[in-house]
Formats: C-alpha cells, structure tokens, sequence
C-alpha cells in the first residue's frame, strides 16, 4: 500500500478522476433499479393523462412526499417526467427498464446490498424506513468496505490534509464501519512512526451499527492485515495501540467538547442529518482543529443513489458543496476548501 506521504494530493485526485467512469456506470445502474420499481409500481398506466402530486399520493397511498419530490426530480432531471405548468406531472417516456450492466467495481454482495436499497423504496413512499442497521449482510458489508474506491477516496483525502499525519493526535474516524478505513489510517500512522509509547495519536472509530463495532474491535488484526503492509501477526504485537471502536452516532457524539484534534468522515455524511451531524463535529473538536473527509456531492453525484440511501431512516440523501459550505459556516467552521471530484473536503475550527 503507497501511504499519502509519498504521495502527491493531486496525484491522488485524478486517480479518483479516474474512478469516475467507474462512478457513471454506477449510476446508470441506481436508475435502473429505481426504473424497475417505478415500472413494478405500475406508474406507466397511471400516467397516461398528467397527475398532480396529491393525485399520486392518493392512488399509491403514498405517504411521504419529499422522498416523492426527490424520485420526481431525478426522474424530471433525466428527462422522463415533466412538471406542466399546472403542476401536474407528465410522462415524457415510458418508464422501462432496459437492463443495466453490473458496475464492475461491484462485487455480487455489493448488488445484493443496494438491491435490497431498490426493493425498500415502494415502502419507504409509504412512510416506512429499512433501519441502517440489522437489515444488513455483514459479509456483503465487509466486501463494500475494501472497494477501491473507497481507499483511492481516503488515500486523497489524506494526501488533500497532510497536516494531520505529521501531528498525531486525538482522531475520530465518523462512520468507520468495520474498521477497515480506520485501520488503513492507523497504517498511515504507523508508517510515519506514530504507533507506540512515544505518540501523541489517539485514533477512535464511531460507527452507529453495533455488529460493525464489534467486528473492528474484535477483529482488528484481520481487518487491518487486508492492506497488505503488515502480517495479521506483526499488527498483533501491537495490540496496545489498537483504535478505540464505540458504538454511537456521528451525530452526536458519544464524547466531550473539544476532545478532537482531527475528525475525518469518509462516505457517510449523506446518511445522516447532514447540518446536525457538522454541528456536533465542531462541537467535539478542539480549538486548532480540522475536520475532513469525503462525501459524493450534487451535481456530481447522482439523484437516484440519493433515492437509494434515503431508504435508511435518518438518512437526508446528496447535497451540494453549497449546502455543505452554508452548514460548515453556520457550525463556525472556516477556511472551507474543497477538491473535485471526489469530493474532498476540509475545514478549521480556528
Ligand atoms: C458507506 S459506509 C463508510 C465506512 C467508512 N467510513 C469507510 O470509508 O470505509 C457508511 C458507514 O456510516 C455508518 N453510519 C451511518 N449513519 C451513521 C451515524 N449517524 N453515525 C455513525 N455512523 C453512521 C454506517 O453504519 C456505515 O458503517
């Protein structure tokens, strides 16, 4: 594994830039999951003359109309659907699955995972929420986690802060899932020398999923040995300097005010209450201190993976580097800074 510090940040970016490909064929793939269940929905014979919202609403007793807004606007932003100026909503196309090809970035788990996203949406219009955890695979999970994507995306957004590998200090991993993010920085830490007795590193995984908790802190060695720098054998010898897994929410955090020096969250602000989840971030950090990560972003990212998430209970979907921004200021967050495409992003609570 190449660790940050040797690595150049942009350099690092436009490999991401690379992953992009990989990110459009994705999307293509959450349109046609989220066009099969339309079609299943029978919204084809309901829309042979315009329907108003309420008459939608009523004919599929759905209950919930901003997640109906949202389907409606990424099947309006593709040109499927049309909003007249009576409001009514119109049929450009019929809604028809033509079949997607498999992202290859994704596993078998990984289809498996967002398929049961795409099967929980007819439910989520009515109101009920796939809870983010127990209605998991934990396999499919552990697979999702050590995608490429995902380390190319850590990887520039260390590279996009370097400040926060030359000083070690009280780390919060927001989301860490099973550990492997969490574990790869310890790597990075390790690489620097900033494993042991004479360190100032702290490193903490928060992950609101209990069976996730459990797995990093009982399963650290196997985890971390999946970055292929050190034997399951040699991280053992440092068992004393292990990351601290606690179960909790990102958005509020299970600590103290002013208890961080760095908090880094990497794909998991689209699921939660994004303005909360910044609020208390600046409340756990220390004066001085830094808050970074990655979160795919509107226009970039696209309307039917929000469409997805948002099965999840607390789950607000994509947003814009404009919303972030607008969050981040109002939490008392500056000198904001963002980079494309991943999107990298990093702020100061001076
Ligand atoms: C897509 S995974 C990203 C995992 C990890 N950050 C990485 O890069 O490998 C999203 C993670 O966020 C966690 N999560 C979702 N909502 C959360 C919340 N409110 N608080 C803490 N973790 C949350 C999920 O359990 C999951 O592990």
């Amino acid at each position: 594994m190449n660790i940050p510090k040797k690595l150049n940040a942009w350099r690092e970016i436009i490999k991401i830039g690379k992953n992009a490909t990989a990110l459009k064929e994705v999307n293509v793939w959450f349109k046609n999951n989220v066009i099969k269940i339309l079609q299943n929905e029978s919204w084809n014979d309901f829309f042979v003359v315009p329907r108003s919202l309420d008459e939608i609403m009523e004919e599929f007793s759905y209950t919930d109309k901003d997640y109906l807004l949202s389907l409606l606007d990424a099947l309006e932003s593709d040109k499927i659907i049309t909003q007249m100026k009576d409001g009514k909503y119109q049929i450009l196309k019929p809604i028809k699955s033509n079949g997607a090809k498999v992202p290859d970035i994704f596993e078998d788990s990984v289809v498996d995972i967002f398929n049961d996203y795409a099967n929980a949406i007819p439910d989520r219009l009515r109101g009920k929420y796939l809870a983010f955890s127990g209605s998991f695979n934990l396999f499919n999970w552990d697979d999702w986690l050590i995608n490429q994507l995902y380390d190319a995306m850590r990887r520039a957004a260390f590279a996009f802060t370097p400040e926060v590998l030359k000083k070690p200090g009280v780390f919060l991993d927001g989301g860490c899932g099973t550990g492997i993010g969490t574990s790869a920085i310890w790597l990075y830490y390790f690489n620097e020398g900033h494993i042991g007795h004479d360190s100032n590193l702290k490193l903490y995984g928060l992950d609101s999923n209990e069976d996730f908790v459990n797995i990093a802190n009982e399963e650290f060695d196997r985890i971390a040995s999946y970055h292929k720098v050190l034997s399951k054998e040699k991280i053992r010898e440092y068992k004393e300097f292990y990351p601290k897994f606690k179960i909790g929410s990102i958005s509020e955090i299970p600590f103290d005010d002013s208890f961080f020096d760095h908090v880094y969250t990497s794909q998991v602000l689209h699921w939660t209450n994004v303005k909360k989840t910044i609020n208390d971030i600046y409340r756990v950090l220390r004066h001085g201190g830094i808050y970074f990560g990655t979160n795919q972003m509107l226009p970039k990212v696209d309307r039917y993976l929000s469409v997805h998430i948002r099965v999840a209970k607390d789950a607000q979907g994509s947003f814009s580097k404009e919303d972030m921004t607008k969050w981040l200021t109002d939490a008392g967050f500056s000198k904001i800074k963002y980079a494309t495409p991943a999107v990298l992003f990093r702020a100061e609570k001076l």
